[in-house]
């Protein structure tokens, strides 16, 4: 009795071995077979991540594309990450095999702010990202929109003028006016959104909501929490951090729905069943929550959405094309010349006007150019194995598309580090939505920027007016604002907000 056990003990551990031994070749042979791309040897558990770190931004990345070439992979612990630094192999990514990588990985602290996915920008490719944009495409990305809503927008940067006007040390020590910009924004956004606006930059709700914005922002940007996505043993580490991102979440939305979603909903209700006038794009959401097509929390997502990818990019874009004007005086005076040119002095800029001035546009090209918002686009996915650039990608790998790099390649573009705006007026016309791969602020394709309708018209105007308005210095003492860059996860900002001398031109 006692042999046969001993004789079943040893087989059945005869067999666990054999089965061990045979899942190691089986997946040593699995990943023999893949052909990675080249990149960093990993180490154990750790990848790639001790060598090259937490901030990998796309100046590194591009460091990195010198030495492993125009495809290479790095292992972020768990995480795969793939990065791309060609205009062809952008193309494949971003085009030709648009579906395969037309899903978005989140990570950890992505998938609270987006209630895992149930938003627009961070879902996967599929039923739900296709329903969600099809919804937001009339009420935010049509040409009707911006006829409808073009009035609204001039009338905020002309507010915003006059009151640069008023403050006597705008003229002689300066001010920050990224921050008028700011509310400039919001009213821009909450018009379209809610056909509401705030009065000041002192308007307490304006106040809550911007710093509710700019801890989402902060928290989903900071690197801080790269080693419990990347190591998920490490996770419970996390839990503070996690925690706080819960609350910031819970507090936005409960913002929108009580301040906003809410209070629209009531107007319509005692206005009758429908809101007389011009519907704004809250009404439309509205009609397909009734209709069923969305939930009550897909409606916060897309308010959640706008609040990020339209305020925060528009604004950061702005802020550095103010800069680079400020340090450029002859390109100022050149605006300038082609302002008076086209649409008189003193009469104020419009957005059909905005077509009419080739300058000022090559103006804001140059600007996303050399200081993309966005410089490695919103981080792609694979859901299932693909091929590309002759390699295997592994299924759900983070791909990132290096349009900073191939936008400010010395290979691809004469002096890239200089703001020259003159080379958007040549022979070929370099758009800005992607007709040439080299230039990719908003990406191209499937999963590309729908807000580029209303971000090119409102940069241009933006900066036209204040070109048209104001002579534009740098403060006392100094003979350049600071463009210092700051990035985030994906995002790409000033350093630090400039301070601007604005003399009103008489
Ligand atoms: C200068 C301003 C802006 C820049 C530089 C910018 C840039 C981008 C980029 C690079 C992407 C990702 C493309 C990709 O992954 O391939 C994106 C996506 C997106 N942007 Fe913008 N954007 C701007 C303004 C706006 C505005 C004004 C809106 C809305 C009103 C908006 C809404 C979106 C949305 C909803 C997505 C996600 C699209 C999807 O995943 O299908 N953006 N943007």
């Amino acid at each position: 009795m006692e042999i046969m056990t001993v004789a079943s003990l040893e087989k059945g551990l005869l067999a666990i071995f054999a089965v061990i031994v045979g899942a190691i070749f089986i997946s040593k042979l699995k990943s023999k077979k893949l052909k990675l791309p080249p990149g960093p040897l990993a180490v154990p558990i750790f990848g790639n991540w001790l060598q090259v770190g937490d901030d990998l931004n796309h100046r590194n990345l591009g460091d990195l594309a010198k030495k492993y070439g125009e495809i290479f992979l790095l292992k972020m612990g768990q995480r795969n990450l793939v990065v791309v630094s060609s205009p062809d192999l952008a193309k494949e990514v971003l085009h030709t095999q648009g579906v395969e990588f037309g899903s978005r990985t989140r990570n950890v602290v992505f998938d609270i702010f987006t209630g895992k996915g149930q938003d627009m920008v961070f879902t996967v490719y599929g039923e739900h990202w296709r329903k969600m944009r099809r919804i937001m495409t009339v009420p935010f990305f049509t040409n009707k929109v911006v006829q409808q809503y073009r009035f609204a927008w001039e009338d905020e940067l002309g507010r915003a003028v006059d009151d640069i006007k008023k403050r006597p040390e705008a003229s002689t020590t300066g001010i920050v006016i990224r921050r008028r910009l700011q509310l400039v924004m919001y009213n821009i956004m909450y018009r379209m959104m809610f056909d509401r606006r705030f009065e000041s930059e002192d308007d307490p709700l304006f106040l809550r909501l911007k710093a509710l914005n700019g801890e989402r922002s902060r928290l989903a940007q900071s690197f801080e929490y790269n080693y419990g996505d990347f190591i998920p043993v490490l996770r419970p580490f996390l839990r503070g951090y996690l925690k706080i991102c819960k609350e910031v979440k819970e507090s936005r939305l409960l913002l929108f729905k009580d301040y906003f979603i809410d209070e629209r909903k009531k107007l319509a209700s005692t206005t009758g069943s429908k809101v007389t006038g011009d519907k704004c794009a809250i009404d439309h959401i509205f009609e397909a929550e009734e209709k069923g097509e969305i939930n009550e929390d897909n409606v916060l997502y897309i308010v959640e959405n706008i609040n990020v990818a339209a305020i925060e990019t528009t604004l950061w874009s702005m802020e550095w094309g103010l800069a680079e004007i400020v340090n450029h005086p002859e390109i100022q005076q050149k605006i300038r010349a082609e302002l008076d040119a086209v649409i008189g002095r003193g009469v104020p800029l419009t957005e059909p006007d905005t077509t009419k001035l080739p300058y000022l546009q090559a103006v804001v090209k140059e600007t996303l150019r050399l200081h993309m918002a966005i410089p490695l686009l919103v981080p792609h996915m694979n859901l299932h194995q693909a091929k590309l650039g002759g390699y295997d990608i592994p299924a759900e790998s983070k791909i990132l598309v290096n349009a900073w790099f191939l936008a400010n390649n010395p290979e691809w573009w004469e002096k890239p580090e200089e703001f020259i705006p003159e080379r958007f007026l040549g022979e070929e016309k370099i758009e800005a939505s992607g007709n040439d791969f080299r230039f990719l602020p908003f990406g191209v394709g499937r999963r590309s920027c729908p807000g580029i309708i209303l971000a090119l018209p409102i940069l241009a105007l933006a900066l036209g007016r204040l070109v048209q308005n104001f002579e534009l210095l740098p403060p006392p003492g100094q003979s350049k604002v600071d463009v210092t860059e700051k990035g985030g996860q994906f995002s790409l900002h000033i350093l630090n907000h400039s301070v601007v001398v604005a003399k009103p031109i008489a």
